[in-house]
């Protein structure tokens, strides 16, 4: 199967040891499983390949806005890794999980005089500066609160990283930071140093989403180390952190290519190497903040079949209980997701059909084209595999739809990490 930790036990899906069908008897349906142990050994993959290729100095920092809860934030920190928070609900469930927010990097684009005010009081250690709007404000805030903020510059590194429009962020034109080539990153570098209660600590740049060209951070950290040391030759300023940015490829389908994520990050910190010692530069202490590789593979989705829809000689729905409001994926950017009946594993798969959702909509699609056993009736489970990473943090309750829990199993033992919304969930802010 698509990843080592599903299996298929006498025609039953099992995932990380536990049997989904009696999951989804134990917690109701539909419902959202991670693998602990799934989630642990991800971040291994990358404090292990950045402490062995670049030492002790390197960090890996999970970018929380693929699945923020505050269980994921326990298994992060007691694996080693830093966080990229991008919203005061981020920082907040950070704090609540008791993460050292000293280890935290404030992303976002925008962030708002009560954003800085808030993560400041809050202690988070280093703030992402988008644009020189936001560093002025930040070092406005800062000195109004008698102290100085560390910060890393956002810059456009300009390189196209292959994947869909709405991920890509490292070329000239992106929402997000400032470019090298119009020199922009120059200037809020210039401006950056100029300012009393900013420290500057380096520079970051994130090229996109969903990549798979193995070159793209080879890229990135040519460009980034040469502009590094530009500026330390013109303003006699050192870098002591390079962010990477995150970005790793996962795979949804079985025609997805692989990445070796190890081997990856060996050539990249060659790279480093080779070219910081061309520059006669020291290294900075390197960064790179992993969201979707650390938690995709580890989460699926379980569903309980509803409604079959045949319209002969057009096509057949299968429906399910759930739909865009947890996954809304498919309906943003068509994303291929792998869609399993969980208790008839053993069953040929030969109806073709779409499988779609509860919701009041003709684009609720959870995926198109796919082939389940033909004998697929109400209540049967089906799963979607792969969706640890943007499902739950992108749900919504559309419909007043209550999300669903997080569930976790851990080699066969299950608890619950979030809990299922109620109705008077749903209404709780009401007036
Ligand atoms: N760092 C920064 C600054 C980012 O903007 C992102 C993702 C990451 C790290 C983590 O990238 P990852 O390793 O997860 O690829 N909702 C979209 C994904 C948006 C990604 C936004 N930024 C989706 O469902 O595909």
């Amino acid at each position: 199967m698509i990843c080592s930790n599903l299996e298929n036990r006498g025609g039953t899906l099992f995932f990380g040891d536990s049997d989904t069908t009696a999951l989804i008897q134990k917690y109701g349906s539909p419902l959202y499983v991670m693998d602990e142990a799934r989630i642990r050994r991800n971040c291994r993959v990358y404090v292990d390949a950045l402490q062995t290729y670049l030492g002790k100095t390197a960090r890996p920092l999970y970018a929380s806005k693929a699945a923020s809860f505050k269980r994921i934030y326990e298994i992060v920190r007691e694996e080693g890794m830093g966080i990229d928070v991008v919203s005061c609900g981020e920082i907040y469930t950070a704090y609540k999980a008791g993460f050292p927010l000293v280890h935290a990097y404030f992303h976002s684009n925008n962030k708002t005089d009560e954003d800085i005010a808030f993560a400041m009081e809050y202690g988070v250690g280093y703030f992402v500066a988008d644009n020189a709007e936001e560093l002025n404000a930040i070092n406005r805030i800062a000195g109004e609160r008698g102290m100085e903020q560390k910060v890393l510059l956002r810059l456009t590194p300009g390189i196209d990283p292959h994947t869909y429009a709405a991920v890509a962020t490292g070329n000239v034109d992106s929402k997000f930071g400032s470019a090298i080539e119009t020199g922009q990153a120059e200037e809020i570098t210039a401006y950056a140093l100029s300012l009393p209660n900013v420290h500057l600590a380096g520079f970051h740049c994130h090229v996109g989403s969903q990549v798979f060209d193995s070159d793209v951070f080879l890229r990135a950290s040519d460009i980034m180390l040469s502009f590094i040391a530009g500026i330390k030759a013109k303003y006699g300023y050192l870098a002591e952190e390079l962010d990477l940015g995150g970005g790793y490829g996962v795979r949804y389908v079985e025609s997805d290519p692989t990445i070796d994520i190890a081997e990856n990050i060996a050539q990249v910190a060659a790279r480093l190497k080779a070219r910081a010692a061309e520059l006669n530069i020291p290294l900075p202490a390197i960064r790179m903040e992993p969201g979707r590789s650390i938690v995709a593979d580890a989460g699926l989705t379980l569903y309980r079949v509803g409604t079959i829809k045949k319209i002969p000689g057009y096509k057949n729905y299968v429906s399910v209980d759930g739909g865009m409001t947890d996954n809304p994926r498919y309906a943003l950017y068509r994303s291929a997701y792998t869609v399993l009946l969980a208790n008839k594993l053993d069953e040929p798969c030969d109806f073709p059909c779409s499988v779609v959702g509860r919701n009041c909509e003709s684009g609720d699609i959870l995926q198109e084209n796919v082939s389940l056993p033909a004998s697929v009736t109400r209540d049967d489970v089906l799963a979607v595999l792969t969706t640890g990473a943007y499902n739950y943090a992108m749900a919504s309750n559309y419909n007043r739809v209550a999300r669903l829990p997080v569930v976790m199993v851990n080699g066969g033992a299950d608890y619950l990490a979030v809990r299922r919304e109620s109705l008077d969930d749903i209404v709780r802010n009401d007036v």
